[in-house]
């Protein structure tokens, strides 16, 4: 008799089958499926077209083998000094707990063990996976590659979605069509890096935002990565997430175990926004908020863009004072601060305040911050180091480096070994003394370069350990500061992902702070984390990277969308652009508990886009126009997300502008549209709408 293992969501199921002599076969991740539902046939017995194959044929399962008839890639490629290649772990046992399944699965001829734990959350819909693997052979196991997760795609998949860029052009969005040629992305920048995202969405021929069946996966991890997906010989295709690993970097001892990353992999018939939304949830329920709730996002004030590294107390004290008289909550003392730090060239390391700029310490500035109401933030980069430091002097051999390979600078920096125990020592003392000396409420913990030849002690790849020592020292000053807040930044958005999250509590989503840039940036990084995560500033015109110019208004509401910062000086603003700028400070106040809820995002013709957040019930709507129209009316705005069997309330606000409420019918909204009053090109239109 056959026995299916089934797990089902609140709108879908997976369904896993037992094969003699193999892992369990992948045969459904999709819809759900109704309660009792009867599987089967049974793929074991399907018949295969009369040819040239292996007996029996192999089908796709939970963790392909290798070298025993799968001619796909294996979720497993190891050895042992070359031997014991072939590896096709079979099912031993099987638990159930809970909404989790998990499959513990064995190859006693090449002495591994692996358990597959496959938890289908039913508040998100969000399928978790975790692989385990164990070394129980007498010798070390080198890996090569190790599946976190291999998912099914059924064949209606056509497209992904996954996203590109570099620094300061995050989330460049690239959909490719999915052929019988395999489809890959890898990262080696030895971390998340800008221009490889760890994880994509594939969709079928006619899914949209809104409609139409959608996958979505993502692995929690940090560092180098891999993803593929290839089509299989029933038509089918398989998707496997994993570790990059460079050659040599992971050995197994005899008896040790590695968990892999877990890969997140959600299923929507709502489109790749039902994909986000389901996301969203996953990473709630994974965030970590000092105090165990997250209180509301408040507004930074951050120094960079507007004084670089020219510390100047009074001007920072002026600074504050204006800050905290426009309504913001947070002051965050970005790069600068530390010792002889007055460029980029040097001083990374040196983790104490600059005794020419601060004679007193940062005591009488972060005293002044909390004493007109605000939080105190201050800007690290400890994984860093400039070899014109105290540090580099004292340490040399504390930098990652290989043997006979240069010391690769770049914006003048090395990487420290974070996989020496005295260096993260070194990190935790001289930062926590800092933290101990003040009123610090938030680290903004930055990492501005990429990872080359990060060799450890002994000379071996040290990617995976660097991350994996990030996160304990992350964990570490959360242990020793617990109301302490960090945010993930890395040169902007070079280190946002699922692994780092339940470590961060912010990511700072970009360098580049062009509010027209953001639209499509922020839109990508809504894709995968929700917006109360998404650091995201009004900056000045022009803005430091592009060169463009917005209104403040336009700057104002797509920053809006996110945990709102203002980062430019604010000595330049005259009279009226701070009270414009202290009204929309007002208005993310007032309209933040709606703008971190649920999430909705679109494109319409004629260079308009929208951004929505609430709930059914109530809700804020933003349409921009990124572009000038070419049309003498405005297109009406369908709005997917309305119940369709209420009447709504509609008014157009925003500082300066309260409309009179207007009725609207749910389902008019949601076919027909809302009317959207002709805008300039970077402009927008809010509009706050109530279930009647
Ligand atoms: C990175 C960050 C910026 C700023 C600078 C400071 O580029 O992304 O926000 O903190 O470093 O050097």
């Amino acid at each position: 008799m056959p026995q299916f293992h089934v797990l089902h969501g609140r709108e879908t199921s997976l369904v896993l089958e037992d094969c003699a002599g193999a892992a369990p076969l992948w045969r459904y991740w999709g819809p759900r499926l109704a309660d009792g539902f009867a599987a089967g046939p049974t793929l074991a017995d399907e018949p295969c077209y009369p040819g040239f194959h292996m007996e029996p044929p192999s089908r796709l399962t939970l963790f392909p083998g290798l070298g025993l008839g799968w001619f796909h890639r294996a979720a497993l490629e190891a050895h042992r000094d070359g031997s014991d290649f072939a590896s096709a772990p079979t099912l031993q046992s099987v638990e159930q707990d809970g909404n989790a399944l998990i499959f513990r699965l064995a190859d006693p001829v090449s002495a591994v063990e692996v358990t597959v734990r496959l938890a289908l959350d039913p508040a998100s819909d969000v399928l978790s996976v975790t692989t385990t693997l164990a070394n129980r052979g007498s010798a070390p196991l080198t890996i090569q590659w190790l599946a976190s997760a291999v998912l099914p795609l059924p064949p209606v998949v056509e497209r992904v979605r996954s996203y590109g860029g570099r620094h300061a052009g995050e989330f460049e969005l690239l959909e490719d069509a999915l052929g019988k040629a395999s489809w890959s992305r890898n990262n080696r920048h030895g971390l998340t890096s800008h221009d490889t995202f760890p994880g994509a969405v594939a969709i079928t021929a006619g899914t949209t935002e809104a409609a139409g069946l959608a996958y979505g996966a993502q692995l929690a991890w940090s560092g180098n990565h891999g993803q593929e997906i290839e089509f299989l010989d029933d038509g089918r295709r398989q998707w496997q997430l994993g570790l990059g690993l460079a050659p040599g970097e992971l050995l197994l001892a005899p008896g040790e175990s590695l968990a892999a990353p877990e890969v997140l992999a959600t299923c929507s018939r709502a489109g790749w926004q039902g994909v986000a939304s389901n996301f969203h949830a996953a990473a709630r329920a994974r965030l970590r908020w000092p105090g165990g709730a997250m209180k509301p996002r408040p507004v930074h004030f951050n120094t960079w863009e507007g004084c670089y590294f020219d510390h100047d107390t009074p001007r920072l004290t002026a600074l504050a004072d204006k800050a905290a008289a426009l309504g913001i909550e947070r002051f965050v003392l970005d790069d600068g601060w530390f010792h002889r730090r007055n460029d980029d060239t040097s001083s990374l390391g040196d983790w104490w305040p600059d005794a020419a700029k601060y004679p007193d310490g940062l005591g009488p500035l972060a005293r002044h911050v909390v004493g007109l109401g605000m939080e105190f933030g201050l800007w690290v980069e400890p994984e860093m180091v400039n070899p014109d430091s105290d540090l580099y002097r004292a340490h040399p051999e504390w930098a990652l480096q290989l043997t006979g390979r240069p010391m690769q600078t770049s914006r003048h920096q090395l990487v420290l070994d974070l996989t020496r125990a005295e260096v993260a020592d070194y990190l935790f003392e001289t930062i926590s003394a800092v933290l101990h000396d003040l009123p610090v409420a938030y680290l903004k913990w930055d990492h501005n370069r990429d990872l080359v030849a990060a060799g450890d002690q002994a000379g071996s790849a040290a990617y995976r350990g660097q991350v994996l020592a990030l996160y304990r020292l992350l964990d570490r000053f959360h242990a020793a500061f617990p109301g302490i807040e960090i945010e993930s930044c890395a040169g902007g958005g070079g280190r946002i992902d699922m692994g780092v999250l339940p470590h961060v509590q912010r990511f700072w989503a970009s360098d580049n702070i062009d509010a027209l840039s953001r639209v499509e940036m922020q839109r990508g990084f809504l894709q995968f984390l929700p917006p109360e995560v998404m650091g995201s500033h009004i900056g000045t015109a022009p803005a430091h990277t592009t060169g463009r110019s917005q209104s403040m208004d336009f700057r104002a509401a797509v920053a809006c969308q996110g945990h709102l910062g203002v980062e430019f000086d604010l000595a330049r603003l005259g009279e009226s652009e701070s009270a414009q700028l202290a009204g929309w400070i007002g208005f993310y106040k007032q309209w933040r508990h709606l703008l971190h809820q649920q999430v909705w995002t679109g494109m319409l013709s004629d260079g308009l886009c929208w951004h929505a957040a609430g709930n059914a019930d109530e809700w804020l709507l933003t349409v921009y126009r990124t572009a000038p129209t070419r049309q003498r009316f405005m297109p009406a705005l369908p709005l997917p997300f309305v119940d369709r069997a209420a009447g709504y309330a509609l008014r157009q606000i925003g500082p300066g502008q309260e409309g009179a409420p207007v009725h609207f019918d749910g389902s008019w909204l949601a076919e027909a549209g809302l009317p959207v009053p002709p805008t300039r090109a970077e402009q927008a239109v809010i509009f706050h709408g109530a279930r009647r």
